[in-house]
């Protein structure tokens, strides 16, 4: 099956020829019939999160340990075959959906999921690739730890997912993106051997680090199999408030002077348009709304710690403070962590809202925090002069520059025209961002969607030095050909 909206990289190739049967059932002679699914059993993963794209593939390989995870890869190599790896699912640059089905196959990592290790006395554990984030959370918050990395698609995404996408989230501000909190990682290689490389140590500057290659690599460089990650005490304190302001620029403002007065305590600073809470509205109806009025901005804010400070006292006076000076014209403290929970889930829950309306402009990108509400009002005033019918909805990261600046497209316009309005509202941002000297890609990677724009951009050096990283690990390109950058 191809892809409906003729996304780049998306073949029309099909798996259900002859030979793409025949390799189907020679990878179930060579790795038995528990571990090959094949057929309309690949469907399922072979679409993204959206349902943006529908593709198909030769075979989904379900490995149960590393071992297997080196038999398939073997497999794969000796029938010449190209491999896709796949965590939850949840990446939102189709780096995980297969784009050449009639020669790729699929390894998913969904049965790998154990936590290996967990010491408390060093904060950190080993874990299998294929843990669910949620479930990482939740287990280490069992021992009276915390592991930091917090995104709305925790209930699915796994933690080799997010290595490999060196994803982001809500707490990057405090804690940095994923590659700050790994400590060590097992791959396995495109020839099928193993590097083992599950350190736990917190110094170690013992040459290159080369875990760093396959952080952020998008599943071009090998499999991970298990993380060695970084541990913190549970935050026994969380203040979590919502803040309405008169514009995206007193957010800002209102960040600098968070910055500065709640002692790197702040976990979490959210920047939402007023349509947030239609669209948290429109994808869970009873959702509480926690202020009567509509403001044209928000800020999400969580302070956190543990011990001997006093979080709730730290927020009151901070708001206190923002109150008084004017700054924040309306709020609400959490009471509960029910409430808090409400407050996120308008947050999270605007993502889905979005999903629901349909086919839409996702961007991620970033501008350096002193420019992100003049690129903001920029690139939204282009959008509303050219494509009048569109509406922006720009949210997200704000201590990290980061802002989805999406694109509802005119849905009253015909069906068939919403893909030239997608790729007309893509080339208006993306010509604001590049006078911004901004990155086309903060935290969600580049997959399949964002290659074009990516080789673009990229310079004559730095695509020289990725192409000869990718030859040296990987020569038959057999690791997620279609993704990240062409090579040829
Ligand atoms: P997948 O989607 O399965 O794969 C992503 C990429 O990694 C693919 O290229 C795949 O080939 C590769 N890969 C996966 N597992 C492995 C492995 N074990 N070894 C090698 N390669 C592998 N992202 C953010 O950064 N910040 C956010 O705030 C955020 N919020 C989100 C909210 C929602 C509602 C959704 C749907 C997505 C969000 N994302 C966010 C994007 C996504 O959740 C992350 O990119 C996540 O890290 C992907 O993990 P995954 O397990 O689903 O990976
Ligand atoms: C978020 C995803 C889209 O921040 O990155 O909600
Ligand atoms: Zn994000």
């Amino acid at each position: 099956m191809n892809d409906p909206h003729g996304r780049p990289g998306m073949t029309a190739e099909s798996p259900t020829d002859f030979q793409g049967q025949s390799h189907a059932d020679t990878l179930t002679r060579m790795l038995g019939p528990d571990m090959v699914l094949s057929g309309d059993a690949v469907l399922p993963y072979c679409r993204d999160w959206h349902g943006d794209v529908q593709s198909s593939a030769l075979a989904v390989l379900r490995p149960r340990d590393t071992a297997e995870v080196q038999a398939c890869v073997r497999a794969a190599v000796a029938l010449d075959l190209q491999i896709v790896p796949q965590g939850g699912n949840t990446g939102l640059v189709l780096g995980a959906v297969p784009d050449s089905p009639a020669r790729q196959v699929v390894i998913t990592l969904e049965r790998m999921a154990r936590i290996r290790s967990l010491d408390a006395e060093n904060f950190s554990a080993v874990i299998e690739a294929g843990a669910v984030l949620e479930q990482v959370k939740d287990a280490v918050a069992g021992a009276g730890l915390y592991f930091p990395l917090t995104l709305g698609a925790q209930g699915s995404c796994q933690i080799g997912g997010n290595v490999s996408t060196n994803a982001g989230g809500v707490n990057v501000l405090r804690y940095g993106m994923t590659r700050d909190l790994v400590l060590g990682l097992e791959v396995v290689l495109p020839d099928g051997e193993l590097f083992e490389g599950l350190s736990q140590l917190r110094k170690d500057n013992s040459g290159l680090d080369l875990k760093q290659l396959f952080i952020g690599a998008e599943g071009t460089l090998g499999i991970i199999t298990a993380v060695s990650v970084k541990l913190l005490p549970a935050p026994d304190q969380v203040a979590t408030a919502v803040v309405a302001l008169s514009r995206l620029e007193d957010v800002i403002e209102l960040y600098r002077r968070a910055r500065r007065d709640c002692c790197d305590l702040m976990s979490a600073f959210e920047f939402m348009p007023p349509l947030a809470i239609d669209l948290a509205k429109e994808a869970m109806p009873d959702l509480p709304i926690p202020l009567e009025a509509t403001y044209p901005a928000y800020a999400l804010i969580e302070i956190a710690g543990s011990g001997l400070v006093d979080i709730g006292d730290l927020m009151h006076r901070f708001l206190e403070a923002a109150f008084e000076s004017g700054l924040a014209v309306d709020g609400v403290v959490a009471q509960s962590q029910a409430q808090a929970r409400n407050l996120w889930a308008i947050r999270e829950g605007m993502n889905l809202g979005q999903a629901q309306r349909g086919r839409h402009l996702r961007t991620d990108v970033s501008v350096p925090l002193s420019r992100l509400a003049d690129f903001v009002a920029e690139a939204e005033a282009a959008i509303t002069a050219r494509m009048p019918g569109c509406i922006c909805v720009s949210y997200g990261h704000v201590g990290d520059g980061n802002v989805h600046l999406n694109v509802l497209p005119d849905f009253a316009q015909d069906p068939a025209s919403v893909d030239a309005q997608i790729l007309m509202a893509k080339k208006i941002v993306n010509e604001v961002l590049d006078r911004y000297n901004g990155s086309i890609s903060a935290e969600h990677g580049i997959g399949r969607l964002k290659k074009a724009d990516f080789d673009d951009r990229l310079p004559a050096v730095r695509r020289q030095l990725l192409a000869r990283v990718k030859t040296a690990l990987d020569p038959k390109m057999t690791m997620n050909p279609g993704c990240q950058v062409n090579l040829s």
